[in-house]
Order: C-alpha cells, then sequence, then structure tokens
C-alpha cells in the first residue's frame, strides 16, 4: 500500500525489503526477499507518517515500527553503534553539518572553530549528477547534511543510520524545512543556533544496518558515505554493500579520514598497511588491484586526498582530521544481487 504524503509518496515509492527474512545460497546470490509494507499510520502531521509500522506481509510477518518519523528497519533488536554519533557527540556533528549556516560565526575572532565549509564546498563539488528520476543513498548520514545534498541532485535521497536521535533530528529537519538546535559556547552553557540552511522536502530517513540495508540491488544512482569507513566494524563488507545497492554506471562516494579505533574495527579489518595508507589502499581497491575478491570494478573518476573536517566541542575545542574525498563509477555490468 503507497504511502500518501503531502509532499508526494516518498515512504511508499521506496522498494523496502525485509532483513529479517532476505535469503542467500552459496556464494552470497540472493535467493528470496520480501517487500515491507505500511501496516498501520497511527500519527500523521503535515502528510508525514509520525507513527505508524512497516510489515512483511508476504514473508516472515515481522513488523517494523515508525517512530517519531523513522521506519526503524533492522534485523537485531536496536543498540547503539560504539564510537558514533550516538556517544554523546550529537551536538558536534550538528555543528559540523550546518554550523556554515549559523549566523554570526564568520566574524566571530580568530577563525571559528568547526568551520567545515571547505570540506562541504569540496564535497559537493565531488558528488555526480544523479539525474532528476534515479534515488541515492548516503550511509552512516548522521544529522543528514550529505543526504540533503544528495536529494538536492536525485528524485529521492535516503539517509540510513542506527543512531535513532540523529535521525528524529534529521526528518524533523526534512519535514519543516528548517535546521534547529543548540550550539555549545562552553562545557556549562549552549545557545539556539539560528540556521539558514533550508533542507529540501526529498529526503527520507531510516534506522538500518549499513551492512544490511533493507533495498534491493541496483536500486541507486549513487551510493555515499561520510566518514563512516574507519566508523564501522566491517568497512571491506560495506563496500561489497555499497557497490550491490548501486545501479550499473553508478557512483559510489566516500570520505574517511582513516582514523581507526581498535573498539570499533578490529585491527585485520582496516583498509591500510605498515606500507600503505588509506587513501591509496582505497584508490588500489577500486582499480582492483588490492582485494580482488571483493569483486569491485570501477573507475576512480575524482579524488581529493586531503580535506579538512573537524568536530566542534565547543568554542575554545575542536577535534581535526583530514578526510580523503573519492568518487568513482561503476564499470558497466548487471547489478549484482549478492549481499
Ligand atoms: C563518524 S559518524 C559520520 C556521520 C556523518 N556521515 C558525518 O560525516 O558527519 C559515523 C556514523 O555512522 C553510523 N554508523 C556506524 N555503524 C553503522 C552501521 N553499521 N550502520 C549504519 N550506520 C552506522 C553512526 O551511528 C554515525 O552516525
Amino acid at each position: 500500500m503507497p504511502v500518501k504524503t503531502a509532499r508526494g509518496t516518498l515512504l511508499g515509492e521506496l522498494p523496502l525489503v525485509c532483513p529479517s527474512c532476505r535469503r542467500q545460497a552459496g556464494g552470497g546470490r540472493l535467493v528470496t526477499q520480501h517487500k515491507l509494507s505500511l501496516s498501520s499510520a497511527r500519527r500523521v502531521s503535515g502528510g508525514h507518517i509520525l507513527e505508524g509500522a512497516l510489515s512483511c506481509e508476504e514473508g516472515c510477518g515481522r513488523r517494523y515500527p515508525i517512530r517519531k518519523g523513522v521506519p526503524c528497519i533492522t534485523k537485531k533488536p536496536f543498540s547503539p553503534p560504539r564510537g558514533s554519533v550516538a556517544s554523546g557527540a550529537l551536538p558536534a556533528y550538528l555543528h559540523a553539518h550546518y554550523g556554515e549556516f549559523e549566523g554570526g560565526l564568520r566574524g566571530a575572532g580568530p577563525g571559528w572553530l568547526g568551520d567545515n565549509s571547505g570540506f562541504w564546498s569540496a564535497l559537493r563539488g565531488a558528488l555526480p549528477k544523479n539525474g532528476a528520476h534515479a534515488a541515492a543513498i548516503d550511509l552512516g548520514c548522521g544529522v543528514g547534511r550529505l543526504t540533503f545534498e544528495l536529494a538536492k541532485r536525485s528524485r529521492v535521497a535516503v539517509g540510513i543510520d542506527l543512531d535513532f536521535e540523529a535521525l528524529a533530528l534529521a526528518a524533523s529537519f526534512a519535514r519543516e524545512g528548517r535546521v534547529e538546535y543548540r550550539v555549545w559556547e562552553r562545557e556549562l552553557s549552549s545557545r539556539p543556533a539560528r540556521n539558514s540552511y533550508r533542507p529540501p522536502g526529498n529526503a527520507v530517513f531510516i534506522m538500518a544496518d549499513a551492512l544490511d540495508p533493507p533495498f534491493p540491488a541496483g536500486y541507486f544512482g549513487v551510493a555515499a558515505a561520510a566518514n563512516l569507513l574507519d566508523s564501522i566494524a566491517r568497512p571491506a563488507r560495506l563496500l561489497r554493500r555499497m557497490d550491490s545497492l548501486l545501479a550499473p554506471s553508478g557512483s559510489m562516494v566516500l570520505t574517511s579520514p582513516f582514523s581507526w579505533k581498535e573498539h570499533v574495527t578490529q585491527r585485520s579489518e582496516w583498509l591500510e598497511s605498515r606500507t600503505l595508507d588509506g587513501p591509496s589502499t582505497l584508490k588500489g581497491i577500486f582499480c582492483g588491484r588490492l582485494r580482488p575478491g571483493l569483486g569491485l570494478r570501477y573507475r576512480v573518476e575524482r579524488e581529493i586526498p586531503a580535506v579538512r573536517w573537524s568536530l566542534r566541542d565547543h568554542a575554545r575545542h575542536e577535534n581535526a582530521f583530514l578526510a580523503q574525498i573519492l568518487r568513482a563509477r561503476k564499470l558497466l555490468g548487471p547489478a549484482r544481487d549478492r549481499q
């Protein structure tokens, strides 16, 4: 049953599939998957379903709740991932995504902390044209800025993450058409951020595992992940999942500072070695020179080796990184259904 919203049928248009009863045969080939349908819409506001449920009616019968406008489609019962936005860094991420639109910061003394305008400008410049009819996905979207930037270039953009709080905020930004949060001045004092960023309405935020996304193979024209590779347990598996979500000649966009943490990603999973750094490793994987077992066939179209990205704690403290930005195009071939 399509989900009617005032701005179209965004959620109903998405071919959501049940991650709980999806089955694979040997070699990872997909043998069954069932579509999810809307089974209840209890609170609808401005055409958006705030509370309701999706169900796997043709398969296992599993119900997935929609809470605060966010469908929660995870196989396992929800538990916050470690080392993520969920660990209390939400204000820092809000400022990192939307700080450049806070009035008054430009004139704020000797440079203001958490200024990521250079990062966003470089990343926007690296995004491919997706076409008005194509869909895009942002994996590990956090508070949603990249999802919105992809939405501006697509028919619809989906942001997925496991951090419900971040997703609920991003979903409210999409509904309200404005961004509202508080910014920390000192450890003990915060103020409302006056923010002029205007998010587009064609973004959907879903709680889902980037390693088990509830979408069929080949659905997206662009799959992006900003700063997720080094914040996830299985980065190579993430690349395979992203590859499977992409249509033939779709584009993958990745940014990462390769700042690995052993409590998040075991050392054996890191995409770097003693002799090769993260950016070179990633390029090697896309060219098929490294880890050919992943089966990725891509052409690197754009690379910015190091762009400054920072997370601001308060007006006098930030953590800075240098992130690689990379865009690669999938070489022609059938969409694989390997999950
Ligand atoms: C370092 S933050 C980056 C957030 C955002 N992309 C950005 O660049 O600001 C990593 C994000 O990935 C999310 N995350 C970690 N593991 C995930 C998984 N398996 N599936 C979906 N999201 C995940 C975290 O909740 C967090 O929001």
